[in-house]
């Protein structure tokens, strides 16, 4: 196995992340992962400068305490980017001048069958990034309900056939557990219809229980809560999304907290008594094509870039920008299903 990962769109990730004149600020790499995005930054930092790395993946976060005895100014959270704030303030911090989130998994994670994340090769089912928390997906497959199973490979797989995988599963339980990446993989190709062209036809669900086993959504719809109160002025956020719930949910963000007034649009409220602009959008990103062919894994990477605004927080601002995030249904407070009594 070679473990290694190509960071997609190095040189734009970097630059979107540093803020000009401020090459010794405090900075955040919320996915480590093999840390190229984050040599690439310490090169461009000063002395004094901070980098606080997360990551879920106890062998990203061997990289990342190697690269600490080597570079005084990196400090390891083996952590989700879900408690954000928290392990920040554990750090004494509680303003960050720039923060980036390259997302989903790693090459490494990818192609170490034992890991379970790929369906090419045949490896437990585990697909946890932090394996020392929360059930695998054989434990998750083995106990969750029919319509969870469906609502998650509905809403995380974008998958048309949901409710027939979810099915085949549940019958599927019946003369033992699901054990191994082959098993599962096989049983969806079974179960969906048509075949989508390039693509296997367990892409959807492995994504979609993989999104749900590690709480990815959830995580990142939190870690955004916390940027908008952690960003100093003119400090900037940085999101490589690889697939369409996670970019949308980060468009949403930034639009959100970019017009945080659009929401009172139709009242009588004065232009000077609306809530002022709390990030302001500064771009979107995509690989070139020189990049997608030496690194397919670029090929749907898009990087959205925003900056904070002087505007101050007020009370409910944090709220209201979440409040505007299309969450997919899993993540919805008051689910929405029939029958009575539910
Ligand atoms: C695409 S890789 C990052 C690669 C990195 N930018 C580099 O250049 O090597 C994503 C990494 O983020 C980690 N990760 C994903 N979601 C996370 C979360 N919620 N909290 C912490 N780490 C997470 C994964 O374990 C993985 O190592």
């Amino acid at each position: 196995m070679v473990d290694e990962h190509h960071a997609v769109l190095p040189d734009a990730a970097v630059q979107a992340w540093l803020v000009p004149g401020r090459r010794d600020g405090v900075y955040v790499d919320a996915t480590f992962g093999r840390g190229g995005h984050s040599r690439r930054l310490l090169q461009a930092l000063d002395a004094q400068a901070r980098l606080v790395v997360f990551d879920k993946d106890a062998a990203a976060i061997r990289v990342a305490h190697a690269l600490q005895q080597e570079d005084g100014r990196v400090t390891v959270v083996h952590g989700g980017f879900g408690g954000l704030a928290e392990a920040l303030a554990a750090h004494g911090i509680d303003a960050i001048d720039g923060i980036l989130f390259d997302l989903g998994v790693s090459s490494p994670q990818l192609d170490d069958a034992a890991r379970g994340f790929s369906f090419m090769r045949e490896g437990p089912l585990d697909m946890r990034m932090d394996t020392r928390e929360g059930p695998t997906a054989a434990q998750w497959l083995h106990t969750a309900d029919l319509d969870e199973i469906k609502e998650v490979i509905a809403a995380y797989g974008e998958e048309r056939f949901a409710f027939k995988i979810a099915k085949a599963i549940v019958a599927r339980r019946e003369s033992g557990p699901l054990r191994t990446t082959r098993e599962l993989a096989e049983l969806v190709a079974g179960a969906v219809g048509t075949r989508e062209k390039g693509q296997h036809p367990a892409t959807r669900s492995f994504q979609a229980i993989r999104i749900h086993i590690n709480r990815e959504l959830a995580e990142l719809a939190h870690a955004l809560a916390a940027v908008l109160s952690l960003l100093a002025t003119g400090g900037r956020l940085a999101v490589i999304s690889f697939h369409s719930l996670e970019d949308r949910m980060v468009k949403q963000f930034i639009a959100a907290a970019a017009r945080p007034g659009a929401a009172l649009a139709r009242l009588p409220i004065a232009e000077k008594d609306m809530p002022p602009p709390l990030l302001r959008a500064l771009g979107r990103i995509r690989p070139d094509a020189q990049e997608c062919q030496r690194n397919p894994r670029a090929r749907s990477a898009v990087l959205r870039v925003a900056e904070r605004t002087a505007a101050p927080l007020r009370p409910g601002d944090v709220q209201a920008v979440v409040a505007r995030l299309g969450l997919p249904a899993p993540l919805r407070p008051v689910r929405r299903r029939g029958g009575r009594g539910r």
